[in-house]
């Protein structure tokens, strides 16, 4: 395995599909564009959607990025859990109209074994109940046995958003071990236990989901892949969580220096220290992309989860505004690949300040 930095990885992603005839877009905004259906972008997919309906014309029809995400569902678990993260990047490739299950599953085995370096023996598939089609490719032209494709249902493997394009898809584990695990003979993907981590999600993205719920078929078949960066970076990295990422511990780290806190020493201040570590790359990337805090919307969720960050740079003994500084380190980590990030940086401290100000008066 390949002990890559998290940049690494998603510059070798993209490097990989360009090699594979895709183009590589910048990420688009984490604001949604013309689609009232979602707040934030929550998925590689998400601002494509036009692409694979066949309502707009996509730039090419192989393409490959690295999404600006946010998932805010779980917000109030993020710092008391390892797991839970508000902001994270997608890499994904995309087919709209052009290749379908055969190359999708071929590059991104070639890119876990071959450019990662993954030991084949630690990767699990599954499939969609009774999609013959990708199991056969797992099994005959991947090689991988039959023991290690799981055929699940339409709860784990079927993707779909609340209206949009959707279909079933295939997932690509990794075994982390059987100390990870709960014991079970039986342990395998779709267990709740952390022995198998989903690392990546390929999408066949065959209908069209109506505001009713009902499918349409769209006239071409489409690929919508899905790898979280950062889950895929904690098995490279042999991390136990998001947080001791090289990258994301270098923030928590700067926070660490901030507070004069060693981490580790204080469940509590721990707990703190993880919640500022996520929400400050949260907030740095949202006011990157024009969102400001407010009491409604999008701006109401920057305005959150600022001050849920400077509420816990209290618990953690740091006095006054502190985030404002705090952004420099996350723009100067992720400007590598986010350029705006630095086309931004004073923008994003000042609206940073005046919200830690404001805050700090309540
Ligand atoms: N849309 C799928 C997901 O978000 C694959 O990209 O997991």
């Amino acid at each position: 395995m390949k002990p890559l930095g998290l940049h690494e990885i998603r510059s070798a992603f993209l490097d990989y599909f360009e090699q594979n005839e895709h183009l590589a877009l910048p990420s688009f905004s984490l604001v949604p564009q013309g689609d009232k259906s979602l707040l934030l972008i929550g998925a590689g997919m998400a601002p494509m959607k036009k692409f694979f309906t066949g309502e707009a014309e996509p730039p090419a029809h192989r393409v490959c990025t690295s999404q600006k995400c946010i998932r805010t569902g779980d917000i109030e678990n993020v710092g008391k859990t390892d797991r839970h993260a508000t902001f994270f990047e997608m890499l994904g490739n995309f087919s709209f109209g052009d290749y379908f299950k055969r190359e999708a599953i071929h590059w991104a085995w070639g890119f876990l074994t071959d450019v990662l370096e993954i030991d084949p023996n630690l990767l699990w598939a599954t499939v969609y109940l009774d999609d013959d089609e990708a199991y056969a490719i797992w099994n005959e032209e991947i090689g991988l046995p039959k023991e290690r494709i799981v055929r699940l249902g339409k709860d784990d493997n079927f993707w779909e958003l609340a209206v949009g394009p959707s279909g079933p898809c295939s997932e690509i584990y990794f075994d982390r071990g059987e100390k990870h695990g709960c014991g079970d003979p039986d342990c395998k993907p779709g267990c709740d236990c952390d022995r198998y981590i989903e690392v990546w999600n390929l999408v066949f993205t065959q209908f069209d989901k109506d505001e009713e719920g009902e499918y349409h078929p769209l006239s071409n078949p489409n690929i919508d892949t899905g790898m979280g960066l950062e889950r895929i970076a904690s098995v490279l990295q042999d991390a136990n969580n998001i947080f001791e990422i090289d990258a994301i511990h270098a923030i928590l780290e700067d926070i660490c220096a901030m507070a004069d806190y060693e981490y580790g020493t204080d469940k509590k201040k721990d707990e703190s220290v993880r919640v500022i570590t996520d929400h400050i790359r949260a907030i740095t990337f949202m006011i990157s992309d024009s969102i400001v805090p407010s009491n409604e919307g999008r701006g109401y969720v920057e305005r959150r989860l600022t001050r849920r960050a400077a509420k816990h740079g209290r618990n953690l003994g740091i006095e006054g505004a502190f985030l404002y500084k705090l952004c420099e380190s996350v723009i100067d980590s992720w400007k590598v690949q986010y350029k705006e990030l630095d086309d931004n940086r004073e923008v994003i401290a000042r609206v940073i300040l005046r919200e830690e100000e404001r805050f700090l008066k309540t």
